[in-house]
């Protein structure tokens, strides 16, 4: 495992797939490196690329009002990274290829921060991090115990901004996730 200089200066300087090609800057993460919940999207997209910040475009603007709902900043109670840390082409899904290649990363940030919760945000980062066939539809809101982290999906930002019939869905999920935060301070 490394230490977080080591490990953002190593993926900042990552070849291993071909997507650094195209990319402007690598989106390492950003939050509370000690924060007990962590969201996970899929990749970042083109003001992600620009920026070096997960969730900064239209998506991002939503997933912010999200995290106010339960009491959660991106800057002091969270910590927000992705599946693959530099864009993908035209927004398409990461292949699971590049994917491959940049979860050692991702495993690494989590490793360090020591979540207690960990929230998918969409399918591409349920299937990864949960289960490999994780059906979102059906199973957004659920929790699983893994690893000695209790982990759910909720659907990606984007998907809510396309599609606004799931928002009251995903409001429920998430007053779990801050009951879940609850019950889980309660603990100790
Ligand atoms: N969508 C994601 O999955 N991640 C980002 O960082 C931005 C948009």
């Amino acid at each position: 495992m490394m230490d977080w200089n080591t490990l953002e200066q190593t993926c900042t300087a990552c070849t291993g797939c071909g997507l650094c090609e195209g990319r402007h800057t690598v989106v390492f993460g950003v939050g509370n490196r000690e924060a007990d919940v962590m969201f996970i999207g899929e990749g970042p997209g083109e003001q992600e690329d620009l920026k070096g910040e997960p969730f900064v475009g239209a998506a991002g603007k939503l997933l912010d009002d999200m995290l106010r709902i339960i009491d959660l900043d991106r800057k002091h109670n969270c910590y927000i990274a992705n599946i693959v840390k530099c864009r993908p082409p035209h927004n398409r899904d990461p292949l699971e290829t590049e994917q491959d290649a940049c979860i050692a990363y991702l495993r690494n940030q989590i490793q360090l921060i020591r979540p207690k919760i960990i929230v998918c945000l969409g399918r591409i980062a349920a299937m990864r991090i949960i289960r490999e066939d994780y059906r979102i539809t059906r199973e957004h809101g659920q929790w699983v115990e893994k690893d000695g982290i209790w982990m759910t999906a909720i659907y990606h930002p984007s998907a809510l901004l396309r599609d606004v019939t799931k928002r009251p869905e995903t409001f429920d999920d998430l007053l779990s996730i801050r009951e879940k935060i609850k019950e889980l301070n309660a603990q100790i």
